[in-house]
């Protein structure tokens, strides 16, 4: 079918509020490995992965062969964890094996979302408090609950509640709410987790959940001591710490396989999806007993979560990601990648910032860098100029004016190459 026709169609029967990127949209037929091709057989280098999902590589041969011949044995298609599956067991164990110790439970959902769902549910049984504090520009879903836990207009419908979550402002080094310099700031953001606790709440809560780095809120990064503080306030008022690692988990800011564990705190739970399943719909939670046993006497059931063919694939990325010594490929490219951006940086005075970790970095456009107003437009244009000539690039910020970069990780130098040539082509296209 061609492009036209889809678009007809979909718009005459998909849901009003699917959206799509591009003026034109996109129409990706086949993939391998780092590339894709659309519907007119034209080839692109894959720089943002799905949304930040693909990790080891589109059509890994691997996790075909092993899908294949799981196919080909009749394995049950749909035990649910209510029987015992393998590829589920497997999940858990090798979850529990990458994760920072304590951390050994692991609940398998079949999104982000869900996860977060589940891990707010569980600091609430855990603790018998009600409320959760979450940040301004943070993204954890678009469910009832997680969009409650949102920071961004953009993701919330008229009508939605605002659920028992107090939110504290945005620890943003580049727009400093609190007008500070990074080095001198005395961590204000922090302090702010603090106050909010104090103003807005009884004075105890249930937990926080915060990004390590914030992803739809344009890979916002705050001062890596940020988190280990606001571990301790929490602490102070007796909630629990979930780390939404749905972005920057599985290894894909390259120095950790949980970015929060680069701070030097182990949260109570951590939860992740995208890059885990590469591209399949699987995520997960892994908390500690004191938050797992919480959940013990009441019956939670989730139809496809541990569903054996995405348990499998997500258990396959893990092996993947071992056997290639994806790790290093991420903090190598990804250093390549950064440096590349701070290069195009002192060329194009649109680039305000550049920021993120391993495969998971971005540019902030501003059209002033003394006001740093939102280059909005030129943003949308960059992805048009990238398209048209053969890469594909995510975008993000409440604003919509931060360029996002997660490739899979089995990126080549020759790629990351690319990827900065194409950059540099459509900014100077720009003009
Ligand atoms: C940090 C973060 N948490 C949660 C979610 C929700 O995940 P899902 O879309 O799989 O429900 C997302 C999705 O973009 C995310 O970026």
């Amino acid at each position: 079918m061609n492009t036209e026709e889809l678009l007809a169609r979909r718009k005459k029967h998909a849901a009003h509020s699917n959206l799509h990127y591009y003026e034109k949209p996109f129409h990706p037929v086949k993939a391998q490995g780092t590339r894709i091709w659309d519907a007119d057989g034209k080839e692109y280098l894959d720089a943002i992965g799905g949304i930040v999902s693909i990790s080891v590589g589109h059509n890994h041969p691997k996790v075909k062969a092993a899908l294949k011949a799981r196919f080909d044995e009749d394995g049950i298609q749909h035990p649910s964890v209510l029987y015992l599956s393998e590829p589920h067991v497997r999940l858990c164990e090798d979850l529990a094996a990458v994760s920072p110790e304590g951390l050994e439970h692991v609940m398998v959902t079949n999104s982000g979302s869900e996860a977060n769902e589940y891990a707010v549910m569980a600091a609430r049984a855990a603790t018998g408090e009600r409320t959760m504090l979450a940040l301004k520009l943070g993204y954890h879903g678009g469910t009832q609950l997680t969009l409650n836990l949102c920071g961004h207009s953009t993701w919330k419908f008229k009508g939605q509640p605002f659920g028992e979550v107090a939110h504290a402002i945005q620890p943003d080094c580049y727009r400093c709410p609190f007008g500070k310099e990074k080095t001198s700031c005395g961590l204000e953001c922090a302090k702010e987790v603090e106050n909010t606790i104090q103003t807005v709440t009884h004075g105890k809560i249930a937990g926080i959940i915060v990004e390590p780095i914030q992803g739809v809120g344009g890979f916002v990064e705050p001062p890596v001591e940020y988190h280990a503080e606001v571990y301790r306030i929490v602490k102070k008022y007796g909630g629990m710490y979930i780390s939404d690692e749905v972005q920057t988990g599985i290894g894909r800011t390259g120095e950790s396989f949980f970015a929060i564990t680069q701070s030097g705190i182990t949260p109570d739970m951590i939860t992740m999806a995208k890059s885990l399943g590469n591209g399949a719909p699987v995520g997960a939670v892994v908390m500690s007993e004191e938050c797992s046993s919480a959940l013990v006497g009441k019956t939670h059931f989730n139809t496809f979560g541990g569903d054996p063919y995405q348990a499998l694939q997500a258990a396959m990325t893990l092996e993947i990601m071992a056997e290639e010594n994806l790790m290093e490929n991420i903090k190598v490219q990804g250093t390549f990648l950064k440096e590349g951006l701070l290069a195009l940086q002192e060329k194009y005075s649109l680039i305000g910032d550049v920021r993120g970790r391993g495969l998971l970095v971005g540019m902030e456009l501003v059209t002033d860098r003394e006001t740093k107003a939102h280059a909005t437009a030129e943003t949308a244009r960059m992805m048009e100029e990238t398209r048209k000539r053969g890469l594909l690039i995510g975008k993000g910020g409440l604003f919509g004016n931060v360029i996002r970069l997660a490739p899979p990780y089995t990126i080549t130098r020759s790629d990351c190459e690319e990827i900065l040539r194409i950059l540099d082509e459509s900014f100077q296209a720009l003009g």
